[in-house]
């Protein structure tokens, strides 16, 4: 009994260090310090057993970058941002997929790959943008834009997917809606990224009219062009980088404009020492963890419903595999947001 206990502590403690060597440089930005072995001993047990049910269970874990770092380096199997995981879904071959993400992206990888069950331990956690415009509203502005191409952001319902053409991601926003044939496009639901769009249109000489209804990310809209230059000031060697949910006359003040994927990429390969990126917290500690050397002084702000995912709540799913948790789309919508996922991947990069 004793040798039990001890076998299992050795274990526990060697998990402890492999979590440490993960974590030990990134923000634990609950307390504004570095993560510290008191934590790693804590969550190692937890891990361990994660670990071991994904085999039993045949299930992977799929992490957006927003998940904090325990969850996307010590036990995801796959990382990215909403572009690389609707990718990734729809090779799974496992029979359980846990979603560390939001509603959207679980629903999404569930009409990509059917026949998984998917389960999202942070239940029904939400997006301002997604919960920003319902099917009904979009079947009204058919009516009113009978002409135009409907390209919906993947931050959205599959009710809204179904009725739009084409569903984008920030990743590929650009090169689709510049395809498009038509000369009016209505973009839903970010009017912030539409705005961006319309930019970023003009500079590509394409002559196009962007209609927009719907919201703003509740994370990238609190960021303003004051801040951008207080920033500036604070840390004048900072490169200032941002995603483009945020207002327009913030990005056209910052040095680099990207997706989440996209951002990783420029301070990947950036030779500046110092980045101040206004984005979630979750995409800071990626940016740490694969450039140790560079600083990213904290300007990042929360996405409450991205950390409802936690490895409590990853571990319980994984247990019981929940009713609650279970993602579940209705057939028509699932057949109609289906078609507008595939058109990205044939009209994306
Ligand atoms: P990405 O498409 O860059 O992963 O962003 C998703 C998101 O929710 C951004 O706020
Ligand atoms: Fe939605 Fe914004 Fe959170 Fe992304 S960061 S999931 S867009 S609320």
């Amino acid at each position: 009994m004793s040798a039990g206990v001890n076998i299992a502590s050795k274990e526990t403690q060697r998990e402890a260090e492999r979590l440490f060597k993960i974590l030990g440089g990134l923000t634990d930005f609950k307390k504004g310090t570095k993560y510290d072995m008191a934590f790693c001993l804590s969550a190692a047990s937890i891990t361990l057993e994660i670990n071991r049910l994904k085999k039993q269970k045949n299930a992977v874990i799929l992490a957006h970058y927003y998940s904090a770092p325990d969850i996307v380096y010590a036990v995801a199997d796959y990382r990215g941002d909403s572009y690389a995981l609707s990718k990734t879904a729809a090779k799974v071959m496992e029979n359980i997929i846990i979603f560390s993400g939001v509603y959207f992206m679980a629903e999404t990888a569930k009409i990509i790959n059917p026949r998984k069950r998917v389960f999202l331990p942070a239940v029904f956690a939400g997006c301002s943008l997604a919960d920003s415009i319902s099917a009904a509203q979009v079947k009204e502005l058919r009516v009113k834009y009978p002409l135009a191409d409907f390209i919906c952001y993947i931050n959205s319902t599959a009710e809204v997917k179904a009725e739009c053409d084409v569903c984008v991601t920030s990743a590929n926003v650009y090169d689709i809606v510049a395809g498009s044939k038509a000369k009016q496009i209505v973009f839903l639901p970010d009017v912030f990224m539409a705005d961006n769009i319309r930019v970023e249109m003009l500079k590509r000489g394409i002559d196009k009219e962007i209609f927009s209804f719907g919201g703003t990310c509740c994370v990238h809209d609190k960021y303003a062009a004051q801040d951008v230059n207080a920033i500036r000031s604070k840390y004048p060697q900072a490169k200032v980088v941002c995603h483009p949910e945020c207002a327009l006359p913030v990005c056209q003040l910052c040095d680099y404009v990207g997706s989440t994927g996209g951002m990783l990429k420029y301070v990947r390969e950036s030779s500046a020492r110092q980045f101040a990126v206004l984005s979630e917290d979750g995409i800071i500690n990626c940016m740490e963890y694969e450039n140790p050397s560079k600083q990213f002084p904290r300007v990042s702000r929360t996405c409450a419903q991205m950390k409802r995912n936690n490895l409590h709540n990853i571990l319980a799913a994984l247990r019981n595999l929940p009713h609650e948790a279970e993602v579940k789309v209705e057939d028509a919508a699932a057949k109609g947001a289906k078609k507008a996922i595939d058109k990205m991947f044939e009209r994306g990069a």
